[in-house]
C-alpha cells in the first residue's frame, strides 16, 4: 500500500475516534483529558519525546537538595514518574514523598507502578489540586512540578501555594515546556509540535484533541525570564536552565523568608 493510502486510512481512523474532550478546554478541567489518555500516557511520552523526557527528569533530579529525613511533594504527579526518578537516586535521604493530582486514572497507573519499588512504603498519592494543596505551611524541603503548572487554571495562585507549603530556604523545582530561541530550530520544532506530534499521538491515544491541547497550551504559556518574574512575585528567588535548545526549561526556586 502506498504511504498516501496509509495516511488516508489513519486520517479516517482519527476522524472516527470520538473526541472525548472538546478542543476549547477549561483548564480547571484539564485533568479530565489526562484521565482519558492515562493508559498510554507514559508510552506516548516516550515515543513523542524520543526518550528525551527521561533525560529532562534526570536533570530535575540533579537539582534535588541535599539533606536527610527530607519531606517531598510532587505536584501534578500524573503517573508518578518524577517521584520515582527522585526516589531512585535519593530514597535513603527521603522520609516521605507525596504526589498529588486531579486525575485518578493517572495516579492509578502510578500507584500500580509504585508497588514494585523497594521504597513503596514512603510513596503516597493524593487526589487534590495544586492550587489548594492539602498540607500545612512550611512542610516540605522540596516541591517539584513537571509539565503540570501549564495545566492548572490559575498558575499564579499555584505558585503561591507552592511557596506556602515549602520550608524557608526550601527548594521548588518546576519543569515546563518552552520555545527555542533560535528561529530556525523554533520553526522546525513548531512544525513538529503543531502537525506531526498531534497526528502521531492522536492516532496512538485515539484522542487527537489531547495533543492539540498540548501545543496550544505550551505556545500560550510564559517561559524563561517571564516565568521567573512570576516566581519572583510569589516570593521565590529563581535561576533557570534551558534544556535541549529551549524546548523545555527547568526553574530552580528558593523560598526567601
Ligand atoms: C502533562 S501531565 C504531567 C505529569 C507528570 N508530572 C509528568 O511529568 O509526567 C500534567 C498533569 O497535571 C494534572 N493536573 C491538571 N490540573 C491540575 C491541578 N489543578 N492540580 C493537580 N494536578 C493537575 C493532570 O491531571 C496531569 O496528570
Amino acid at each position: 500500500m502506498y504511504m498516501s493510502a496509509v495516511a488516508t486510512k489513519i486520517e479516517d481512523k482519527v476522524k472516527e475516534a470520538p473526541l472525548t474532550v472538546p478542543l476549547k478546554i477549561d483548564k480547571s478541567e484539564s485533568w479530565k483529558l489526562f484521565d482519558t489518555i492515562a493508559e498510554r500516557y507514559d508510552l506516548l511520552n516516550y515515543i513523542c519525546s524520543a526518550g528525551i523526557l527521561s533525560l529532562w527528569r534526570q536533570k530535575l533530579v540533579d537539582y534535588f537538595p541535599k539533606g536527610s529525613d527530607l519531606k517531598v511533594l510532587d505536584c501534578a504527579t500524573g503517573t508518578g514518574e518524577v517521584m520515582f526518578s527522585i526516589m531512585d537516586d535519593h530514597h535513603f535521604d527521603i522520609q516521605e514523598i507525596h504526589g498529588l493530582d486531579l486525575s485518578k486514572n493517572m495516579m492509578k497507573k502510578g500507584l500500580e507502578a509504585s508497588e514494585d519499588k523497594s521504597y513503596a512504603k514512603k510513596v503516597c498519592f493524593h487526589h487534590a489540586s495544586a492550587t489548594q494543596i492539602p498540607f500545612n505551611d512550611n512542610h516540605f524541603d522540596c516541591v517539584s512540578m513537571a509539565f503540570g503548572i501549564r495545566n492548572v487554571d490559575d498558575y499564579q495562585n499555584c505558585l503561591k501555594e507552592l511557596y506556602r507549603v515549602v520550608k524557608p530556604q526550601g527548594r521548588v523545582l518546576i519543569m515546563e515546556f518552552s520555545l527555542p530561541k533560535n528561529n530556525v530550530i523554533k520553526s522546525i520544532y513548531l512544525f513538529y509540535f503543531r502537525h506531526i506530534l498531534p497526528f502521531i499521538a492522536g492516532v496512538l491515544s485515539k484522542n487527537k484533541s489531547a495533543y492539540r491541547y498540548l501545543n496550544k497550551t505550551v505556545e500560550a504559556f510564559p517561559y524563561g525570564d517571564a516565568f521567573v518574574n512570576h516566581m519572583k512575585d510569589a516570593g521565590f528567588s529563581t535561576v533557570w536552565k534551558s534544556l535541549t535548545f529551549g524546548i523545555a526549561s527547568l526553574y530552580i526556586g528558593t523560598k526567601n523568608e
